[in-house]
């Protein structure tokens, strides 16, 4: 990575003219055969799926600009924005709420300075909230990837991002 492209720099600014074409030169699946792997393709290599990317997608294959959004907005695996590498799925079901997951969450919120449906500036993490985990002896809980880390108190859950992060970098 250049000196001056930190991961700041590079989600302002999004893909370059030649990072699209190279990706959709690269492409296996064929957007008009299958326009759902075309964008799979896409998002493994840029982490979401650029507006530059759809256009020229959309340009190239004769498909519709408004029938390639319409698929990304129907399937919730697609994202637009660019997300953290490693989800966090806070749990906030009953058994989770009753033993604390609200402070868990204010936790994991304050480690990592941000909240509910946004990623960190480094786009090392994204958080979400979900109903249960089906974890429930465990509450309350939360998930890192496919990892479960329970009986968390907002202390350990501190030391749990700072290891993980400090293990990644
Ligand atoms: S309520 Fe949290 S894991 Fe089920």
């Amino acid at each position: 990575m250049a000196e001056n492209a930190t991961p700041d720099r590079l989600v302002s600014q999004g893909p370059s003219e030649d990072d699209v074409v190279a990706a959709l030169d690269s492409l296996d699946a064929r957007p008009e055969t299958n326009l759902i792997g075309a964008l799979q393709e896409v998002q493994d290599r840029f982490g979401y799926l650029p507006s530059p990317a759809l256009e020229a997608m959309s340009e190239r294959s004769g498909i519709p600009l408004s029938r390639i959004y319409g698929v990304v907005t129907f399937y919730a695996q697609f994202y637009t924005e660019p997300r953290g590498r490693h989800t966090i799925l806070c749990c906030r079901g009953t058994a989770c709420h009753v033993k604390g997951a609200g402070r868990v969450l204010e936790a994991v919120e304050r480690e990592l300075g941000i909240e509910e449906g946004e990623s960190t500036p480094d786009l090392m993490f994204y958080l979400e909230t979900v109903a249960c985990l089906g974890t429930c002896f465990l509450a309350p809980v939360i998930m890192i990837d496919n990892e479960y880390f329970g009986m968390l108190t907002p202390q350990k859950v501190a030391a749990i991002l700072q290891n993980f992060r400090a293990e990644r970098q």
